[in-house]
């Protein structure tokens, strides 16, 4: 797997760079970039950004591992987070990570054999209103039941 840029996501990369006071500003889009063009942030990846930004790899490592949004390692076509933070579970997250993991067999933090799935408990997803919460990749899935998140995995299989 490359650790740079694809050509026109670099021309993006640039265009984005422009819209911000400096460039060490563009670090979390330059993430986004590359986890969209490589699925994850390797290493490598993490000290080819610091060396388009002029930034010390210790401090793009401290993004990276800051945000849960970014991942580290080769993720499932399907990421499921489940928010852990008080409002969801109060309202049954600890149920929900427990019945999906009976589903799909895995422990959070962990992919399936087949990497369709994984489940990470993430901190709050910033929907409290309508928890429990569920983000899928890009889309949430809010006012859970367990009958709920049978219905979305069952429409992912
Ligand atoms: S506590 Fe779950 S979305 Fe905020």
């Amino acid at each position: 797997m490359t650790t740079e840029f694809k050509k026109e996501t670099l021309e993006e990369f640039n265009e984005i760079v422009k819209r911000y006071p400096d460039k060490q500003a563009a670090t979390i889009p330059a993430l986004h970039l590359m986890q969209r063009d490589q699925g994850y942030i390797t290493d490598e990846a993490l000290e080819y950004i610091a060396g388009l930004l002029d930034l010390p790899v210790s401090t793009v490592h401290s993004t990276v591992t800051y945000y849960t949004m970014f991942y580290r390692e080769e993720m499932g076509k399907y990421v499921i987070q489940v928010c852990s933070t008080l409002s969801c579970y109060i309202l049954g997250s600890k149920n929900i990570v427990e019945h999906i993991e009976g589903r799909l067999g895995i422990k959070a933090g962990e992919t399936t054999p087949d990497k369709k799935f994984s489940l990470i408990k993430v901190e709050c997803l910033g929907a409290c209103g309508t928890a429990p919460v569920i983000r899928i990749n890009d889309d949430y899935h809010e006012d859970l039941t367990i009958e709920k998140v049978d219905e979305i995995l069952d429409n992912l299989k």
